[in-house]
């Protein structure tokens, strides 16, 4: 099986270059070597490459920065992505996409299921779901799995940021109004692995069975304050903790370029049927991050 993976340094990509070792022959890509931004490469290196299975890490993530960088973020997020899509289908190739719980607007109050109607609140959560709506219209082999508050151990993401200030700060105040699914990256791309080592000796039919959009996400949801919290538990190097109080804050205290959806949790139940996986549970994974790096 040969795999084109696109965002091979990002928190998930790094992963499935790793995770993906084993299933085939893997290429893997990342900025500035390839710019979505740039269509025409995009293009020439798929048609090349002749993939059996594209997947697309790659995506532009800076949710406030996307607020005044809306054209960069719509190539990225919206545009490439149905480029592959479509470049997949005339490849025969299967498409595996990642979304975000940020194309809702985080009213329902109870998990997000895949028929729930999307309502982005900010110019990322726009652009992603666009290149969903995308993708999916093309009608080809295509996995979307959408997820939320993805850390990794390696990039800068909420988990070294609340290791940060628990080394800086007396106290800290963390939203509580603020609820999602903590997703480690690695336990993302080794379950996005599985699946692929479960398609058997025909994987593009049992991809293309099984097309269309799923949650998939860490098990169970949180807010921001509790993640927080179980950050600073697990922290191996208590040593160097100087903070002493952690105080309940309103997301409204920290107005930010980008509105945030307030509860975006994913029911990933769809994934688990689907797909016969278990997905860890989000505490699980946390110890488990914190422990193996
Ligand atoms: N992070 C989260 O909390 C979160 C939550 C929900 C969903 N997701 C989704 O999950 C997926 C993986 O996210 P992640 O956290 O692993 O993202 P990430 O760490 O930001 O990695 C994204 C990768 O895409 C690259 N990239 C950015 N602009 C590009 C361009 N124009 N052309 C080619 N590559 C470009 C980045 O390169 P540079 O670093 O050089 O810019 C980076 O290596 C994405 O689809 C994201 O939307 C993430």
């Amino acid at each position: 099986m040969k795999i084109l993976l696109f965002g091979k340094q990002g928190q998930l990509g790094w992963e499935l270059h790793r995770s993906l070792q084993g299933l085939g022959q893997v290429l893997a890509y990342d900025y500035p070597e390839i710019d979505f931004t740039v269509p025409s490469s995009l293009r020439r290196l798929v048609e090349d490459t002749r993939p059996q299975i594209v997947i697309n890490a790659a995506a532009y993530t800076e949710v406030d920065k996307s607020e005044s960088e809306a054209e960069r973020a719509k190539l990225t997020n919206a545009e490439a992505p149905a480029l592959l899509a479509e470049i997949s289908r005339g490849l025969g190739a299967a498409f595996i996409h990642f979304s975000t719980d940020y194309v809702f607007d985080g009213k329902k109050g109870i998990p997000y299921t895949e028929t729930d109607a999307p309502q982005p609140l900010n110019v990322y959560g726009q652009t992603k779901l666009e290149g969903e709506r995308a993708v999916l219209q093309l009608d080809g082999n295509n996995l979307i799995f959408r997820t939320a508050w993805v850390y990794s151990m390696r990039r800068d993401s909420f988990v070294s940021k609340v290791l940060s200030w628990a080394d800086s700060q007396h106290e800290m105040r963390i939203v509580e109004d603020q609820v999602s699914n903590p997703t480690w990256a690695r336990a993302l791309a080794e379950i996005t692995a599985q699946i692929l080592a479960k398609a058997g000796p025909d994987p593009l039919r049992w991809l293309a069975e099984r097309r269309g959009l799923y949650h998939l996400a860490g098990w169970g949801f949180t807010s921001r304050l509790e993640w927080a919290k179980a950050i600073l538990q697990n922290n191996s190097n208590q040593a160097c903790q100087v903070v002493q109080r952690v105080f309940p804050a309103r997301s409204a205290e920290f107005p930010t370029s980008a509105a945030r959806p307030l509860f975006s949790a994913l029911d990933c139940g769809k994934f688990e049927r689907t797909f016969a996986v278990r997905l860890p549970d989000w505490e699980l994974a946390l110890s488990l991050a914190m422990e193996t790096g």
